[in-house]
């Protein structure tokens, strides 16, 4: 199944490249950095229009020095080429993140796409699904840059009807804010020309020591307000129902260190440690939903989201020897001629119930469209520990 996981892993990377000549045409560079800081210079990031992407975030450690703790590379032309792999550092996800069983649905939705709605079929990347919104996503896309001031950015993205098989053009914006006391803003919103699934995430990987004490999780504690997550089978494909976390290493809402949790859970078959969807006991809420903090760098970081669920992926498998290239770390955490190891990072993915378009019996409604726009609302605030 892994095998099989590789195949289409490789498969989307081909493809991906066969896109690259379109967006040549374009006048504007979509690799040329955008460098933002705070008014009052306390978070500074880079982005590039390219997937909307956040290259680098730089935030004040315990010693009062930035460190930049998202992962990425350095040479902006392997967030293009995806050579290293297609690891989605750090884009938006869209149209539809994570997984769609067999990579069908209908509208109306129903169990399975079984039901008798108009049925869509998308090409699968993953094993028995479509990942990330097909082969070519929303993170492999030239976006348009709208707006821009000295700490904030707007990206656009229109997606035709019938890109990747969804029905309708939908139209994206997303505004990186960075604001005073350490606080990064992320505001999306998608309206549709016709009814259609929509599940956008940010897709950000986190290693809040940029690997200078350590090179695995086990000084990184998360808290997560969630006494239920999506139960998957080994193909990580939800089957309807959710599940308590109580006496399960899925248990958050006492906080834990991560990499003490990490082998005693499975992220699908052939595969160990934390990938999973849990959904927030107090959505939209103003305290936390979720917090992440290392006790080597002293950097906590506080989430808050209009989103009922994330996803936390442990970064699994971030590499296989041979088949996915090792990833050398930016120059700012220890790079090139150190890499990213496996399960030394987190992405933190705000986002709804995996495959909801699937799964009626989970209550959310995904399809949006002309009367119904979407809107994803998420508030990073980091800070550092006493
Ligand atoms: C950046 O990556 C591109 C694509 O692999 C490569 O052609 C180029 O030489 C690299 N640039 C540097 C400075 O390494
Ligand atoms: C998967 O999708 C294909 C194409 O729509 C369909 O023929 C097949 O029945 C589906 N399989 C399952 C198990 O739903
Ligand atoms: C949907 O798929 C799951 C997993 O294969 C299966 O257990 C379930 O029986 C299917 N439901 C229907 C209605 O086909
Ligand atoms: C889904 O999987 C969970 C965990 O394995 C199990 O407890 C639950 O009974 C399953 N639900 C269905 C409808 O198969
Ligand atoms: C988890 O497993 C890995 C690989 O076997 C091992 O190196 C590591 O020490 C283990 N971590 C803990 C906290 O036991
Ligand atoms: C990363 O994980 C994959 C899958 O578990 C494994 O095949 C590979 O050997 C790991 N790489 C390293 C350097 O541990």
């Amino acid at each position: 199944m892994v095998l099989k996981q590789i195949t289409a892993l490789v498969f989307a990377v081909l493809s991906v490249n066969a896109t690259i000549a379109i967006s040549t045409h374009r006048t504007d560079d979509p690799l040329t950095t955008i460098a933002l800081a705070a008014p009052d210079g306390s978070i500074k990031a880079n982005f590039i229009a390219w997937g909307a992407t956040t290259t680098n975030l730089w935030v004040k450690d315990k010693h009062g020095s930035f460190r930049d703790i998202l992962l990425g590379f350095d040479n902006h032309s392997l967030y293009q080429t995806q050579e290293d792999g297609h690891p989605y550092f750090a884009p938006v996800i869209g149209r539809y993140a994570n997984r769609i069983r067999n990579g069908t649905f209908t509208i109306p939705i129903s169990k399975n796409a079984s039901g008798p709605g108009q049925k869509y079929q998308i090409p699968e990347n993953a094993a028995d699904a479509t990942l990330h919104g097909g082969i070519v996503g929303y993170d492999a896309r030239p976006w348009t840059t709208l707006k821009q001031s000295s700490n904030s950015v707007t990206f656009s993205l229109v997606d035709p009807d019938g890109d990747q098989g969804f029905p309708g053009t939908v139209t994206t914006e997303v505004t990186y804010t960075l604001d005073v006391k350490s606080t990064w803003k992320i505001h999306m919103h998608s309206v549709a020309t016709e009814p259609t699934p929509i599940m956008l995430t940010n897709h950000h990987y986190f290693n809040l020591e940029a690997y200078q004490e350590s090179q695995d999780l086990n000084s990184h504690f998360i808290q997560i307000d969630a006494s239920r997550f999506v139960a998957t089978n080994g193909e990580l494909l939800p089957n309807g129902t959710l599940t308590s976390v109580e006496g399960t290493t899925l248990d958050f809402r006492k906080a834990k260190s991560l990499g003490e949790a990490i082998n005693n859970t499975v992220c699908g078959t052939g595969c160990s440690g934390f990938d999973n969807d849990w959904v927030y006991d107090t959505p939209n809420s103003n305290k936390p939903g979720l917090s992440l903090w290392s006790t080597n760098s002293g950097i906590k970081l506080d989430v808050t989201t209009n989103q009922i669920a994330t996803q936390v992926y442990s970064c699994n498998a971030l590499f296989f020897p041979g088949i996915i290239p090792v990833i050398p770390r930016k120059v700012d955490q220890g790079g090139p001629d150190e890499v990213y190891e496996n399960q030394s990072c987190v992405a933190l993915e705000q986002q709804s119930i995996i495959d909801a378009i699937n799964n009626p019996e989970f209550g959310v409604n995904q399809i949006y469209g002309p009367n119904r726009p979407y809107t994803w609302e998420t508030t990073y605030t980091f800070s550092v520990l006493n």
